[in-house]
């Protein structure tokens, strides 16, 4: 049976597109069972409705962090979700729900973390001055943009570049390396040893 992927989005949802694209095509042998946003409207959302996946909100205004996440928990077990994906999803998840899902969580960040954790990561990197940015595909541990690093991408910081063409180069890389990040976790080919990710030997990627 194939397994399935929850996506966790607020925004945009390209990353959960790129995604869809491979489960698509078959380069990512899974089904995405489910798209959760806590915003409403989030473009995302109408992108999965577009593609005939249960598209769902869950608004988060206003509420308390551990008791917004039970309601998550809950939706993403109803969709028998085997690994859940942030894409985009700006919100902080806390360990009611990291573990509840141990080892099953994965997100994206925009650069080499972990320098530039939290908000405009790509601001940050051009603030200070950084000649290599990036991205980075992790295990969602209880800290913010900190676990166990699965894959990273780095991409160079051109002297002309503004936030949005940073960004734009850096996009391609996240769209890039999260299916095959999310393609190692599924397959099983990846262990945790204290924080590093290990490709197990022999396994089949
Ligand atoms: C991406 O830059 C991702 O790294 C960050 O939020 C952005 C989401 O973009 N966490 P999109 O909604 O996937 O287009």
């Amino acid at each position: 049976m194939k397994k399935r992927i929850a996506i966790l989005l607020s925004g945009r949802g390209s990353n959960f597109e790129a995604i869809a694209r491979n489960v698509a095509s078959g380069a990512l042998d899974a089904e995405i069972a489910v798209v959760i946003s806590n915003r409403p409207g989030a473009a995302g959302l109408a992108a999965a409705e577009k593609l005939g996946i249960p598209a769902v909100t869950i608004p988060s205004r206003g509420m308390e962090r551990e008791a917004y996440d039970a309601l998550l928990v809950e939706e993403l077990r109803r969709h028998r979700a085997d690994l859940v994906c942030l894409a985009g999803f700006m919100r902080f998840l806390s360990p009611v729900f990291v573990r509840a899902f141990p080892n099953r969580v994965l997100n994206i960040h925009p650069s080499l973390l972990p320098s530039f954790p939290g908000l405009e990561a790509q601001r940050q990197a051009l603030e200070h001055g950084v000649k290599i940015s990036g991205c980075t595909v992790h295990f969602v541990d209880e800290d913010l943009d900190h676990g166990p690093i699965i894959l990273q991408a780095a991409v160079a910081v051109e002297d002309g570049d503004t936030e949005a063409t940073l960004s734009a180069r850096i996009l391609k890389e996240e769209h890039r390396i999260y299916s095959e990040a999310i393609r190692l976790v599924l397959a099983g080919a990846v262990r945790v040893e204290n924080r590093r990710v290990i490709q197990n030997r022999g396994a089949r990627v």
